[in-house]
């Protein structure tokens, strides 16, 4: 059976986390194996790149070397093999991330991210290792400011102003403009009916 890659997107409180089990569940019950993981994560070294990404200040381009290094040692690790076993992968966040919170929100250049995502995910032949379907969660960032205030301390990112958020959203909304994989979902709607347009995306695309 060939691999699925599927990745959750969207800025930090628009509620993609809380559909990853039923998502397991959905794909478990139609037998298929499921690894679930995220990023950046989902290895001894990129959890420990998260750590120190998610808690302590440093500079964009640092940033964006340790959320590649963390990804690569992920991808090597985790999801190729996965991919290959035939498994369904469902990750929090992948590179798309980085191109919302490195790229829109922190300003970073573009083009030089393009350049690590060559690097990390150049596969034989030139293509790029990409995700087969993005759920991207779009919320408006006043609206998810609401939803994470009082939710839990915040990390480094999550306590950055709502102006930050529109940066990010707006670096979702060009890359999702670029690639067919991206699905919007509309998280302003209740936790069902955001559950519903997840099942609608999925049997658009045949899954
Ligand atoms: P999480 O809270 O959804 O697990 O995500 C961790 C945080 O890391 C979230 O605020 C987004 C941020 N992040 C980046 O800044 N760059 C990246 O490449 C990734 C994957 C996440």
């Amino acid at each position: 059976m060939k691999g699925l890659f599927l990745t959750l997107e969207g800025i930090d409180g628009a509620g993609k986390s809380s559909h990853i089990d039923a998502l397991e569940a959905l794909f478990k019950a139609r037998g298929r194996q499921v690894t679930r993981t995220r990023e950046p994560g989902g290895t001894p070294i990129a959890e420990t790149l998260r750590t120190m990404v998610l808690a302590q200040p440093m500079d964009a381009l640092t940033e964006s070397l340790l959320v590649f290094a963390a990804r690569r040692d992920h991808l090597v690790q985790v999801i190729e093999p996965a991919l290959a076993r035939g498994d369904v992968v469902l990750c929090d966040r992948f590179t798309d991330a980085t191109f919302a919170y490195q790229g829109g929100g922190r300003g970073f250049d573009t083009a030089l991210l393009s350049t690590l995502e060559q690097w990390v995910q150049g596969q034989a032949g030139g293509a790029l290792l990409q995700p087969d379907i993005t759920l991207w969660f779009d919320l408006p960032p006043e609206l998810a400011a609401e939803r994470l205030a009082g939710a839990r301390l915040p990390d480094k990112f999550e306590s950055q102003p709502v102006e930050f958020f529109r940066r990010v959203a707006a670096g979702y909304a060009q890359r999702a403009a670029t690639a067919p994989r991206f699905v919007r979902i509309d998280a302003s709607q209740s936790r069902d009916q955001v559950w519903q347009q997840i099942e609608a995306a999925l049997a658009g695309r045949g899954l």
